[in-house]
């Protein structure tokens, strides 16, 4: 019981800290004595624990798993402000300086910033602070950012491989091993869009089948998410998205590789795969309605031009009109064995072209908000020849992203790549540093991944 009074007189003293900075500058006495105050506090609460890990659950805030009292309105409202900015957990560990406190302290309530807090805090040398997502089956550090994200897109890209195997030995594919990778597909896409994004931008080819199902899926939810939609619903629009084109089990292999233009037959068996998707996909019980759907759809364009052909009147469904997007979108941008995926830059020209019928114009528009002109994972040539991985965007200027330069001109790996924020003008008014173009990872030897 003392512990929580203990962290409830500190979680008081750091909601106050940071009221005051929204009112006084750093150097006001009062900002002044609260840091400091806070920094012994941090410390000597730290001294037994390591950490101060504070948690926003709700309007409940839980330190060190020990659940505050619920009592008086400034906590809650510190609650609701924080969560507010999407934080849900502020880690703060032993041996936290004034400085770190103090910066925090600003930065956090600092509404003008362009930056995500976690980077601002990054590029201002705050290490003993960070902020984070409560994960609550697992608590541990490593369950987010890249590599948990590595870890269920490619569960999820298996997956899609025993689904294909299934379809395409007859059998019904198992709708519940579906369902668990879209569950953990969707909870991705509301928590870490941007490790899942930049994990649908690699170019591999080897197994594009299962790749597009999966990026499909990714691309369709986080379309979904931007239009607000969760939940249920949310997981649908994954599951449909991701058997979209299941109906290329029954076509020739050799007329789904094949590098040259279609012949007319060949073209006609390539159509069937909207039909026999649907088959496959009505007859396979537990699956979502707008399954089969989707799969009858996504070759229709606006005007009902596309296949298949001769289909009377009907309005496209929503998720057909959001996966035949990312559908594009994802075949554009992917290596294939007969040609290199095209840049992010050159699918959107190609995709935004005037007076086009395949795609809702306001749909499409807010998928290019979304994916940014270089996405994060880009690998990018900057004007000092120097290459680059996007790290973070810009939120108002996709040309001007936040950019990991990782090598000097001639090409060479740096030992300590330089953090770059491309829309900082210089002392002069001048912007030194610039993203010219996306470069291919395979034409420089350079896995971005290993940079984020
Ligand atoms: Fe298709
Ligand atoms: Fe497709």
């Amino acid at each position: 019981m003392a512990d929580a009074n203990v962290y409830d007189d500190f979680v008081r003293r750091l909601a106050a800290t940071i009221r005051g900075a929204t009112l006084y500058s750093a150097d006001h006495p009062l900002v002044q004595r609260g840091v400091d105050a806070l920094a012994v506090l941090s410390n000597t609460i730290a001294q037994k624990t390591d950490a101060i890990v504070i948690g926003f659950i709700g309007d409940e805030v839980v330190v060190n798993g020990a659940r505050l009292p619920k009592s008086a309105a400034a906590l809650v409202g510190f609650a609701r402000d924080v969560r507010e900015r999407e934080i849900e957990k502020i880690t703060i560990q032993r041996g936290v300086t004034c400085d770190e406190l103090r910066t925090f302290i600003f930065e956090l309530p600092d509404r003008r910033a362009t930056a995500p807090l976690a980077v601002r805090l990054q590029q201002k040398g705050v290490r003993r602070v960070t902020i984070g997502r409560l994960n609550v089956e697992n608590e541990e550090e490593c369950s987010t950012g890249i590599a948990a994200a590595k870890q269920v897109y490619s569960t999820a890209v298996q997956t899609a491989e025993q689904l294909w195997d299934a379809a395409k030995a007859g059998d019904k594919p198992d709708p519940n091993a579906a369902r668990k990778i879209i569950d953990s597909l969707a909870k991705l896409v509301s928590q870490d869009r941007t490790s899942l994004l930049a994990l649908t931008a690699l170019k591999k080819y080897d197994n594009y089948t299962f790749t597009h199902m999966v990026n499909v899926s990714v691309l369709a939810m986080a379309q979904a998410r931007s239009l607000n939609l969760e939940g249920a619903l949310l997981r649908e629009f994954g599951f449909a998205a991701l058997m979209h084109d299941i109906g290329k089990v029954h076509t020739p292999q050799d007329v789904l590789n094949k590098p040259d233009k279609l012949s007319k037959d060949e073209f006609a068996q390539m159509k069937r795969h909207v039909i026999d998707g649907a088959h496959i996909l009505r007859r396979t019980p537990e699956m979502p309605a707008l399954a089969p759907v989707v799969a009858f759809e996504h070759h229709l364009r606006q005007d009902l031009s596309g296949y298949p052909e001769d289909i009377g009147s009907r309005s496209l469904n929503l998720c057909t009109q959001i996966v035949s997007i990312a559908d594009v979108y994802d075949a554009l941008r992917s290596n294939r064995i007969y040609r290199q995926g095209l840049p992010s830059d050159r699918i959107k020209s190609i995709m935004t072209q005037k007076d086009s019928p395949a795609f809702n114009t306001r749909l499409l528009r807010r998928f290019i908000n979304l994916i940014g002109l270089f996405p994060v994972g880009t690998l990018v040539r900057m004007n000092t020849e120097q290459i680059g991985v996007v790290t973070h965007e810009h939120p108002a200027d996709p040309f001007r992203p936040q950019v990991k330069v990782v090598t000097d001109r001639d090409g060479a790996a740096i030992d300590a790549p330089l953090l770059v924020n491309t829309w900082e003008p210089d002392g002069r008014g001048d912007f030194a540093w610039a993203v010219v173009e996306a470069v291919d990872p395979d034409a420089v030897g350079i896995d971005p991944l290993t940079y984020l």
